[in-house]
């Protein structure tokens, strides 16, 4: 890879910067030494463990904070050339200047919904502003409490109790209890569970992990997009039909509507609510697998972990897990478009400038191990304050399931925890498989 570094000098970095990243440095190349294959070989199984990507970002941290490059990593939307921006202040810098770095996915999300835009895909303007509005009205922090977290509470505990002793998690738990918040919940309750997990991931997959514009994904995800339009539709027109029985997002958005003070007009209910789906299951059900895996790896963390669930505590299940994602976030890298020429890191020693159209590769996950922002930053602690985490975006986009993840996803896995000691299955089957980029499979034993 031919790369125009933009390097600033060492003896410029804090020397605790440079500590860290000269350590990094030495831990990365020993991996990159490692091993068989030849040096791409290599550094593409180095990019694909968490543990390169935490050495690799310490590593530009120091040496090359904010890294451009004249190659586009990225082909599935227009852009020219590539940013790697590592550190938490240059991170968040990124994620808050909405005018000059912006959010490409509009032209997948206008062929998710045959025609519209939908408000991840929109910049900070009134349709934005607008869609999001009601969609809080329809989706309401309170709801968490009160129905999501119970619901998936009692969802969980019902598949842990008839599958005691060995759990494919993803197949039978992880995704499970998400789309049934989707029918339950959310309201869309005309599509079955297996049919919702298939097209959210179909979907999930096209609009934000396949980077190179591949035909067969997007056909998949295009054929998944309209049966889920369908489904939805066939939800709306039985909501309307019966507005009676339990609250949904579905049943608020239409009474939004029909109150005539601005609710959504046209296919805005549909358009608005295949968005929601498409973000809640694949992601939810990852972000378990990837959190579970980490508590295994770390059998002390684990055994006060399993604890805590015993005595059903969520709270401290929580702190585990989203440590354990710290480790290895769902997303490491959120992505933006300069907008036009500008600067990132403006007045300081490695400020950088960004041609317009080059795609910003903004890693929260970095952010996460930045030690000027964060204490001890490779140690797991459960004690670290929420702020720290940035675990699914920041700012403007940062993901409108925040507050249902930070909720649903101790709900789901306590139960599991609660009980005899968690361990992998044998050999393969006891870790998240790679086969697509959302483990299918991965078995525990009880
Ligand atoms: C652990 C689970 C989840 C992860 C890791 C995750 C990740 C993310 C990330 C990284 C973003 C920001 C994307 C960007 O700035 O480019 C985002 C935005 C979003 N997420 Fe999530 N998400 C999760 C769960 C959910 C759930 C449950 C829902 C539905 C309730 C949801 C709906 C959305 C929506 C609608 C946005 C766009 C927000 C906006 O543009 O203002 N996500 N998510």
């Amino acid at each position: 890879m031919s790369l125009a570094l933009n390097l600033f000098h060492a003896t410029e970095l804090e020397a605790h910067t440079l500590g860290e990243g000269a350590l990094r440095g030495a831990e990365l190349a020993s991996m990159l030494a490692s091993g068989t294959g030849d040096i791409k070989e290599r550094l593409k199984r180095l990019l694909a463990d968490p543990a390169g990507q935490r050495a690799l970002f310490a590593s530009l941290r120091a040496f090359a904070p904010n890294l451009a490059t004249d190659k586009t990593l990225i082909t599935a939307y227009p852009c020219n050339g590539t940013v790697i921006v590592s550190r938490a202040d240059d991170v968040r810098e990124v994620l808050d200047r909405q005018d000059d770095f912006e959010v490409v996915y509009e032209p997948k999300m206008r062929k998710i919904t045959g025609g519209v835009n939908f408000f991840l895909g929109m910049q900070d303007d009134a349709d934005y502003q607008r869609d999001t509005s009601i969609m809080r009205l329809a989706a309401q922090r309170g709801d968490v409490a009160d129905i999501v977290v119970p619901q998936a509470r009692e969802a969980a505990r019902q598949i842990i109790t008839h599958h005691s002793k060995t759990i494919d998690l993803p197949q039978v738990l992880t995704t499970v209890v998400p789309a049934l918040m989707v029918q339950r919940y959310f309201g869309i309750d005309t599509a079955s569970v297996e049919d919702l997990r298939e097209w959210a991931t179909a979907m999930f997959w096209y609009l934000f992990v396949d980077l190179q514009g591949d035909p067969d994904i997007e056909k998949k995800a295009l054929d998944c997009a309209a049966r889920c339009l369908v489904a939805i539709d066939a939800a709306i027109a039985k909501a309307e039909a019966n507005a009676d029985g339990p609250v949904t997002v579905l049943k608020r958005a239409i009474a939004l509507r029909d109150a005539g003070t601005g609710g959504f007009e046209g296919s805005g209910i549909r358009n608005n609510m295949i968005g929601l789906v498409i973000g809640a299951i694949p992601t939810i059900s990852k972000a378990c697998v990837q959190a579970l895996d980490g508590l295994l790896d770390r059998p002390d963390v684990l055994a006060r972990t399993q604890a805590a669930a015993a005595s059903s505590d969520e709270h401290a299940v929580g702190c585990a897990v989203f440590e354990a994602l710290r480790f290895n976030p769902v997303n490491p890298v959120i992505y933006r478009r300069a907008a036009r020429d500008c600067e990132i890191a403006s007045g300081t020693t490695h400020a950088c400038r960004v041609k317009k159209d080059t795609m910003v590769l903004a890693s929260n996950l970095s952010a996460m191990f930045d030690p000027a922002a964060v204490d001890d930053p490779d140690a797991f602690r459960m004690d670290r304050p929420w702020n720290v985490y940035m675990l699914w975006g920041y700012g403007l986009h940062r993901c409108f399931g925040d507050v249902i993840n930070r909720g649903i996803i101790p709900a789901l896995l306590t139960p599991l925890l609660a009980g005899t000691p968690l361990a992998r299955a044998g050999g393969d089957a006891g870790h998240p498989d790679k086969v697509t980029p959302f483990p299918q499979h991965f078995t525990v034993m009880r």
